[in-house]
């Protein structure tokens, strides 16, 4: 099985410039060489290319929202691509926008190929605001919502099928931010969210584990790793950070539970943002969980 790595170097959802260089931070800190030392085969397609930022203020609800568009119909059509030839496709954002087009992707996917979708959503937000609710306009606060159909047209349809994904798939794992609208919504819809409160009373390991229930070998699984997941006294290389967040060993256990399944057929690697970083820690440690996502363990199992 081919591992592609796909440069997406955007910022264009977000609120803070600077997460366009984390592609190129994930490859300085070996992302590649890692993966290939664990006999994987790896292919870096080098990055996808799209708008310019052109940092302009939100306009109804949305910051640059047609630049997102022509962002995830690329993100969609390349992971869609990868996924066809058997790959396992990887994408290195940017900003978290851009899981619609691979979510989207990875969804239209599995429809035409019989396979169960469970996305696991790593990230200190819920990422389910709407136009109408938002308070900052940036569209990496809304991609869950835009892929259970709740968005703009142009980018609900850039699976094809409206809505791409509902929230059924969806299991969000170290979750402490959620805005007041938001958090609204996310009752409303009943998506199933383990957040950090959840985590402090029944463990990493609990909480894994029913995350992963269900998982069997018709499952496509999908890790949106949100790198502000982790807590910021570990990842300060985030534009968002949320303090208490998963430790490095809370983090590493979740890593290698979902290693354990055996059924990651997809991931998403979002938020870095080197401007924020210092000696490129957050990547370095980021290519570490990633390791540990795809089964390094510390002894034979
Ligand atoms: N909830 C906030 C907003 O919508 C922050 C979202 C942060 N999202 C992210 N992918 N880092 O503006
Ligand atoms: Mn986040
Ligand atoms: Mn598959
Ligand atoms: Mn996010």
């Amino acid at each position: 099985r081919s591992v592609a790595l796909i440069g997406v170097p955007t910022d264009i959802g977000a609120g803070h410039r600077g997460s366009s260089m984390g592609p190129e931070a994930l490859r300085v800190a070996r992302l590649g060489e890692r993966l290939a030392k664990r006999g994987m085969h790896v292919v870096d397609r080098g990055n996808l290319s799209g708008p310019l930022n052109p940092w302009l203020p939100p306009t109804d609800g949305y910051r640059h929202l047609e630049a997102v568009v022509a962002w995830n119909t690329a993100v969609h059509e390349a992971i869609y691509t990868e996924l066809n030839a058997g790959h396992l496709p990887v994408m290195l954002g940017g900003d978290h926008c851009l899981a619609i087009g691979s979510i989207s992707a990875v969804s239209r996917h599995c429809r035409e190929n019989g396979k169960k979708l469970r996305v696991l959503w790593l990230d200190a937000h819920a990422d389910f605001n709407t136009s109408q609710i938002t308070p900052s306009g940036n569209i990496h606060g809304m991609p869950v919502a835009c892929l259970c159909g709740y968005g703009p047209d142009a980018l609900t349809h850039i699976g094809g099928t409206v809505p791409a994904t509902t929230p059924g798939v969806f299991r969000q794992i170290g979750i402490r931010s959620v805005d007041e609208g938001e958090k609204r919504f996310v009752h409303e819809v009943g998506i199933d969210i383990y957040d950090m409160r959840y985590i402090d009373e029944i463990g990493i390991k609990a909480a894994m584990e029913e995350a992963l229930a269900g998982v069997d070998e018709d499952t496509h699984l999908h890790v949106s790793f949100d790198v502000d997941f982790l807590d910021p006294s570990i990842a300060p290389g985030v534009g968002t950070t949320v303090r208490g967040g998963p430790n490095y060993r809370e983090a590493q256990l979740c890593m290698e539970m979902i290693a354990d399944t055996g059924r990651v057929g997809s991931l998403d690697i979002v938020e870095l943002n080197p401007a924020f970083d210092k000696r490129n820690q957050t990547a370095k440690l980021a290519v570490d969980l990633v390791e540990s996502l795809f089964g390094k363990s510390t002894l034979m199992r």
